[in-house]
């Protein structure tokens, strides 16, 4: 028996811009459009819709198949999606003027798309062809500096609810002509969307980008913005084995770093909290707490917790800040200092030590480690959360690049793997050692002292 009563199959395989492909020709909107429309109609537990690779019907796209009655329809408009799922997904009536039913000419256009396809991978490797994917990963830098640059102008804010270059480059005080050229790049995007000679943002970029929306994520974005600059200097850093950028730090460093930090932890401190926390925890350390999500989480979901986050002087107060808009000043104290210097006070339950590891070297690591050993209570866990590396260190990937964020950013740090923090724990004393897996790249090492 079918798990589902149809099976949707949209064609989404990218290919170059030039080229006749399902997503040139519209292919996600109409599964966006798709998707929306299954939900609004209640059809989900009985339709199945998932996206598929190329059918060889390229210049017939945007391409679909449903199943298990196999119609093949092309051509497909957003327009078109109600009425598909009206007739064909709700009643069982194939959209005749939408199917394309001449199995011959399908299986003809097909085959011959394969074996063009084939001698065109054949003859670029024949004659020593830079491969696509190849020469669009070593270009991908440009698309992120577009957006990068356009968030560093606030040009969204700018473009609003419409408006000309010329408009946008008065309120970003910028050239015209450049601007141009930047919002016609964002358009090309789909970051903002071109009518005649004016610009409207998108509604993700609306919602994401734009100041006053509530998911403005421009703050912590320009975090990404900052560090670019640093990526800039790795082949520098790669020769010299260690950051060799040490100036350029704006006074919006600092607030935009615990932002990224804060929508980071947002998202995780769910997991976190449910694998690391208990009923049991009194008392609680937050090294290096940034904007004190993770406090405030735990003692949140643990009556009678107080804990301490101890970070640098010039992240304390934005920590404050935070504590003091969720209402817990009484049970999350803040303290400036040093972690790998400073007293780190005793008697703790729980040690969490969150996106800290990377900052440093092995060395500096084992310190820390062995001075949160004796910070803990008897029965305390140090819970460490960090990106994990396989023993390999070339997995995951989100791992591997963020150790060459740490090498253009710190003296010594980078991601670590499972075995290097197994060690590390044993040898500051602690037993137990775990590796709990969360979802993302990102992962915990618990220890308890005994
Ligand atoms: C990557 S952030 C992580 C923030 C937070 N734990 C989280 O997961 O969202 C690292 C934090 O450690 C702080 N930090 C860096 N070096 C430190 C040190 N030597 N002593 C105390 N805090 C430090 C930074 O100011 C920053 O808030
Ligand atoms: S890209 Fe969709 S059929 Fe080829």
């Amino acid at each position: 028996m079918e798990p589902f009563r149809h099976h949707v199959f949209v064609c989404t395989q990218q290919k170059p811009e030039a080229v006749g492909s399902c997503p040139n020709s519209g292919s996600l909107p109409v599964l966006q459009a798709l998707e929306r429309e299954i939900a609004s109609q209640r059809l989900d537990n009985e339709v199945q819709l998932t996206t598929c690779g190329c059918l060889g019907l390229c210049d017939d796209g945007p391409m679909l198949i449903i199943y298990p009655e196999g119609s093949w329809y092309h051509k497909v408009k957003v327009e078109d999606v109600r009425e598909i799922v009206d007739s064909h997904l709700r009643s069982g009536t194939v959209v005749s003027r939408l199917e394309w039913s001449d199995a011959q000419a399908m299986q003809a256009t097909s085959v011959e798309h394969r074996e063009r396809y084939r001698a065109m991978v054949k003859a670029r490797d024949v004659g020593g062809i830079l491969p696509e994917e190849l020469n669009e990963m070593i270009r991908a830098f440009m698309p992120s500096r577009v957006v990068l640059t356009a968030l560093e102008l606030d040009l969204f804010t700018a473009v609003a609810s419409g408006a000309s270059a010329a408009q946008v480059a008065q309120k970003i005080h910028a050239d015209t002509r450049a601007t141009e050229m930047l919002l016609n790049a964002l358009a090309s995007l789909k970051l903002l969307e071109k009518r005649e000679e004016t610009f409207f943002n998108t509604p993700e970029s609306a919602r994401f980008f734009e100041e006053g929306s509530p998911d403005n994520a421009r703050n912590g974005l320009i975090h990404t913005a900052h560090i670019w600059h640093r990526w800039s200097t790795l082949t520098d850093c790669v020769r010299a084995g260690t950051l060799v950028e040490t100036g350029r730090r704006e006074g919006s460093w600092v607030p935009a770093f615990i932002a990224a930090m804060d929508r980071n932890a947002k998202e995780r401190t769910a997991a976190v909290v449910k694998a690391a926390g208990g009923p049991g925890i009194k008392r609680m350390l937050d090294l290096g707490g940034g904007s004190a999500a993770y406090s405030i989480a735990f003692v949140q979901a643990t009556p009678g917790l107080q804990s301490v986050i101890l970070d640098l002087a010039e992240v304390v107060p934005l920590a404050q800040e935070n504590i003091r808009k969720a209402g817990l000043a009484e049970r999350i104290i803040t303290r400036a200092g040093d972690m790998l210097r400073d007293p780190l006070g005793e008697n703790y339950d729980l040690i969490l030590g969150s996106a800290i590891c990377h900052m440093f070297s092995p060395e500096e690591n084992r310190r820390l480690f062995r001075r949160a050993f004796d910070a803990l209570a008897a029965g305390g866990r140090l819970v460490v959360q960090d990106f994990i590396l396989e023993p390999s260190k070339t997995a995951p990937r989100a791992a591997a690049l963020f150790s060459l964020n740490m090498l253009v950013g710190t003296r010594a740090g980078s991601s670590y793997s499972g075995p290097e923090y197994t060690s590390w724990l044993r040898d500051a004393g602690f037993a137990d050692v775990r590796r709990v897996r969360l979802p993302g790249p990102a992962g915990l090492m618990i220890g308890t002292r005994e």
